[in-house]
């Protein structure tokens, strides 16, 4: 019985938490900028605008973290939920009309964001993108593949779990017999960056997509912000104010004014422990695809 609840809370949160949250979003960051006369705007400017910004991924790499600060930005409209636009096909059909639709208001100047994890490894994508806008900013935002991977299976097994419906111990799932790791399984594939970004790059300049250190986004995230704000051409709006580090949650939250607020609990989760071994050979089989993505990128990570 606490299973079914739990299922269907977990539906619930799905149809509309992520609005929830990004309503809050909305609201709570930029409701004073948009609602005050002090700024003199005509409610009658507000329109739903089409994203000139896009973070593109990747799951489970920091994209929430990410949007949400850039959303402190007075500069900024961000999209209520992942939109999904150009990697369903239901979505994409819909045409341009419901993609607008989906967008928040703004206000002339601000510029509109979404975020879809969805869009790095999906292959269609980039061509659709560029086919929209040719001059779209992509934000990036990457992990260690190893700890993404460990993330991605996390949140599928708390999914699951929700559901009252079993899901093997990660080892089971990365490993084949005595056939070494099953590099088929879709958190191992989402963690290959390179052969995603590779895709990107076939449509678009790398000037265009800028990469976010989703490990410096967590230790420090006013200089990943502010870097942000460079490569989007935003004013220096935001600052140490914007962030504070909250000992319970273990993460920087978010703050403006004398508001301030955490991530939900779905991010941040802990992770199940990883054999040593495992992990090992996760590094091994990951090293040339991450020296491929550094090549490609242009710079290096500390990862494993
Ligand atoms: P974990 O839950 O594995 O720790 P995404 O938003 O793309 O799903 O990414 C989720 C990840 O964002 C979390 O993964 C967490 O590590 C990371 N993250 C980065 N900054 C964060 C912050 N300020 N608060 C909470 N999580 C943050």
């Amino acid at each position: 019985m606490a299973c079914w609840w739990a299922g269907w809370l977990l539906l619930l949160a799905e149809a509309g938490g992520a609005c929830l949250e990004q309503g809050t979003l909305e609201s709570w960051a930029q409701a004073a900028p948009r609602l005050g006369n002090a700024s003199g705007f005509q409610v009658s400017s507000l329109q739903r605008r089409l994203p000139q910004g896009i973070i593109i991924g990747v799951r489970k790499g920091g994209t929430r973290a990410l949007l949400e600060m850039l959303a402190l930005h007075p500069q900024v409209a961000a999209a209520r939920s992942e939109v999904h636009f150009f990697n369903r096909e239901e979505n994409y059909r819909r045409g341009l009309g419901w993609y607008r639709q989906q967008m928040p208001l703004s206000r002339p100047g601000q510029l509109t964001v979404e975020k879809t994890p969805g869009y790095f490894s999906s292959p269609r994508v980039p061509a659709r993108v560029r086919a929209l806008a040719p001059g779209m900013r992509l934000l990036l935002i990457v992990r260690d593949p190893v700890e993404r991977l460990v993330s991605d299976y996390t949140q599928i097994l708390h999914n699951r779990q929700a559901r009252c419906k079993p899901y093997p111990p990660l080892e089971q799932l990365l490993v084949r017999g005595d056939r070494g790791l099953d590099t088929r399984y879709k958190p191992i594939q989402r963690s290959l960056y390179a052969l995603h970004l590779a895709r990107w790059l076939a449509a678009f300049p790398p000037a265009h997509i800028h990469v976010v250190d989703g490990g410096g986004l967590i230790r420090e995230p006013l200089a990943e912000l502010r870097r942000v704000e460079q490569f989007l051409g935003l004013a220096p709006r935001l600052g140490p104010d914007n962030f504070y580090f909250n000992q319970t949650k273990g993460f920087y939250c978010l703050q403006a004014g004398a508001r301030q607020r955490c991530l939900d609990e779905s991010k941040g989760r802990p992770h199940p422990p990883i054999a040593k071994l495992l992990l090992e050979q996760l590094c091994t089989y990951f090293s040339a695809h991450n020296e491929h993505f550094f090549s490609l990128v242009g710079r290096t990570f500390n990862w494993c």
